[in-house]
């Protein structure tokens, strides 16, 4: 298990001169972490990539974090096992703190399998006052698998990859995400319309009134 606390010892916090309050005052930026989560294949990345391009056209501080992409970087010495997961998920839920609290609106596209360390990551941001929005990407798998953009589900069937997520791995659906959607029904272009929307009820855009 991850702890939060330091392994170091004599270590001391050290506040800055500047209330979060006031960074985003003079900012005029207000962060949060739009947490996505889903299968893979489930249209995390493609609906993410699609806001944060969006966001930053209106002038918004936005940034993408994608799983596929932190493991090749920051998270390269992580694999699939439950605890590497786990890790892989508390690093980035650390990061995506980070990114808050600077005032950036961070998109996270992880699989994020487990309730556990996604309850974790939304404990870290209320924590330090830090608006946490659940975003549960519910493709079924059937549709995932069907569209296998990397060929993965079809190597996974054949037994070459083990414990993927939705073959041989569990996924832990949300029990109350704070957004639902719906790849297979929606279009791309009505996702990022129902998310601007929920950033606007959240208080982290302003309305359109
Ligand atoms: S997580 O479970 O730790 O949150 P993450 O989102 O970082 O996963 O990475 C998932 C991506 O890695 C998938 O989209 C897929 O491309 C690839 N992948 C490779 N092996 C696996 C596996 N065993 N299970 C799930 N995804 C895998």
């Amino acid at each position: 298990m991850s702890e939060s606390a330091p392994k170091a010892e004599n270590i001391v916090w050290h506040e800055g001169h500047l209330p979060h309050a006031e960074r985003e005052r003079l900012l005029s930026a207000r962060g949060c972490t739009l947490w996505f989560t889903g299968l893979s294949g489930s249209g995390k990345s493609t609906v993410a990539s699609a806001l944060e391009a969006e966001l930053v056209r209106r002038g918004v501080f936005a940034y993408r974090l994608d799983g596929d992409n932190v493991r090749h970087g920051l998270n390269a010495n992580l694999g699939f096992s439950p605890e590497d997961r786990e890790e892989n998920i508390r690093r980035i839920g650390e990061v995506s703190r980070l990114f808050a609290d600077a005032g950036v609106i961070a998109l996270t596209s992880f699989i994020s399998p487990y309730r556990a360390d996604r309850a974790r990551v939304r404990a870290l941001h209320e924590a330090s006052g830090l608006a946490f929005l659940e975003v549960f990407v519910n493709t079924p798998i059937e549709v995932c698998e069907s569209r296998d953009p990397k060929g993965l589900y079809k190597r996974a069937r054949a037994g070459e990859i083990k414990g993927f997520t939705g073959i041989d791995d569990p996924y832990e659906a949300p029990e109350s995400p704070e957004i639902e959607l719906k790849t297979d029904q929606k279009s791309v272009e009505e996702s990022v319309a129902d998310l601007i929307a929920a950033l606007e009820r959240a208080g982290i855009l302003p309305g359109a009134g």
